[in-house]
């Protein structure tokens, strides 16, 4: 298993931000995410820094949807970051945390009444805007509000990338944005000359999650580039901001070969100032809206063993008190997990074991013939990079109760979210 940020090894046991998991277990129970909250800090640090926040005042904003308790709109905004948000929830997770509402974007493909008044009301710095529908939408809101809002258009660049079907967004078959092979882009600039209340700063798009390779990153900045000095030239519109999307992949298994956030950054910059510079146009504020790569490798979960059962010759199930319903992602997208025992970190590891969820579901399993150290019923499993994407995820199926969030950090322990309660789970029933 690798060991990420503040992980260490002290006497056979693992140490999170200077805290031992297993006193973290007996204070907190299991299951338990577990963040790092100084990996998380230089994440967002990284980010800022080379993709030139202060430089260039380009802007990188956390893509709220990886993980957002108020800890994170309180963490995110210390550290100078904007805020993707993609839903009224988010939206007002974001505003009671006292998140600065002009630095937030605001995404989403079928933004209702409710959420585009919200977003007005409270002032959200940018609207992106999907389609035709929610462009008359909005306008409506800010005439009845009486305010001029500032939008980009999400387009879909028509850019194919190696991903999971289910996290590839960019390509032309896409519920998102305007397309540009059909001219819808074009249309919606069309219709601007009607709206007086919206007005056009830039241009978004985002191909997708999780991938490792460059290219389409930077066939998507060429893309849009262009778009910025046709828009230019066709319609007289000066785009001045133009968004990328999601951040880089990250390491969840030997498998995952990721870029780092300096060479990922560095990357899009350079090609960007390329790619103006032939176009002879001056290089837009560039906006980047990293999640996984800020918060997957600062969380792991820890639960504890239960059930061993060893069908000769066949499979060892070892069941864990969660699974799917707080991580998701096996059994959605086939994600890998690497795993340990907390208490035997330098222990052999000489077992081939399936790592099973308490679902009542075959499906929920969340690491298939993983290696192992001797376990026992009653070790501390830790399955780790589960921080993004797995609490945001997380649900009550089999009526079990989400587990506690807790941050760490210099030997010191921070609460983010309790446990729910079984008054909780019930809590909405009437
Ligand atoms: N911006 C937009 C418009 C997005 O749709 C997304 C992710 C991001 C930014 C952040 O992308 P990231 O930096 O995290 O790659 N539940 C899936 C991931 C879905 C991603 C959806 N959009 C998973 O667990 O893998």
């Amino acid at each position: 298993m690798k060991l990420h940020g503040s992980m260490e090894i002290n006497n056979d046991e693992l140490y999170i931000g200077g805290v031992s998991c297993l006193k973290m277990v007996e204070e907190y129970k299991t299951p338990l995410y577990v963040f790092d909250e100084e990996l998380i800090r230089k994440n967002c640090r990284d980010y800022r820094k080379y993709f030139k926040v202060d430089e260039n005042k380009n802007r990188v904003a956390y893509a709220g949807k990886a993980f957002l308790p108020g800890y994170m709109c309180r963490l995110i905004k210390e550290e100078n970051m904007c805020l993707d948000v993609v839903s009224g929830g988010e939206l007002y997770t974001a505003y009671k945390s006292g998140f600065p509402m002009e630095n937030i974007f605001f995404h989403g493909n079928n933004k209702t009444k409710e959420e585009v008044e919200m977003g007005v009301k409270y002032g959200v710095g940018k609207f992106v805007v999907d389609n035709f529908y929610e462009l008359e939408l909005l306008e409506d809101v800010c005439e009845k509000e009486d305010k001029i809002q500032e939008i980009y258009f999400r387009i879909t660049p028509g850019i194919e990338a190696h991903t999971h079907e289910y996290i590839k967004t960019g390509q032309i078959d896409s519920k998102f944005g305007f397309a540009l092979v059909n001219g819808d882009l074009y249309n919606a600039i069309e219709k601007l000359k009607n709206y007086s209340r919206v007005k056009l700063v830039g241009l978004h798009a985002h191909i997708g999650s999780q991938i490792f390779d460059e290219e389409p990153f930077l066939d998507e900045v060429d893309i849009m580039m262009k778009l910025v000095k046709e828009i230019k030239e066709k319609y007289n519109i000066e785009l001045t901001d133009v968004d990328l999307g999601g951040g880089v992949g990250v390491y969840y298994t030997d498998e995952d070969k990721p870029k780092t956030i300096k060479e990922f950054c560095s990357a899009i910059i350079d090609r960007a100032e390329k790619t103006c510079s032939n176009l002879g146009i001056e290089v837009p504020k560039l906006i980047i809206e990293p999640g996984r790569s800020i918060i997957a490798n600062a969380g792991s979960t820890l639960y504890t063993i239960g059930s061993i059962k060893d069908i000769k010759d066949v499979r060892v199930y070892v069941s864990v008190d969660g699974g799917m319903t707080d991580n998701i992602r096996p059994s959605l997208y086939h994600a890998g997990y690497e795993c340990s025992i907390v208490n035997k970190m330098n222990k052999n590891v000489e077992n081939e074991v399936t790592i099973a969820g308490k679902c009542c579901e075959s499906g929920d399993i969340l690491i298939n013939n993983v290696s192992i150290s001797e376990i026992e019923s009653g070790d501390t499993l830790i399955t780790t990079s589960t921080g993004a994407y797995g609490y945001s995820m997380a649900s009550n199926y089999n009526k079990i109760q989400k587990p506690a969030v807790i941050a760490v950090k210099d030997g010191e322990i921070t609460p983010v979210c309790r446990r729910q309660t079984y008054e909780d789970v019930i809590s909405l029933e009437l």
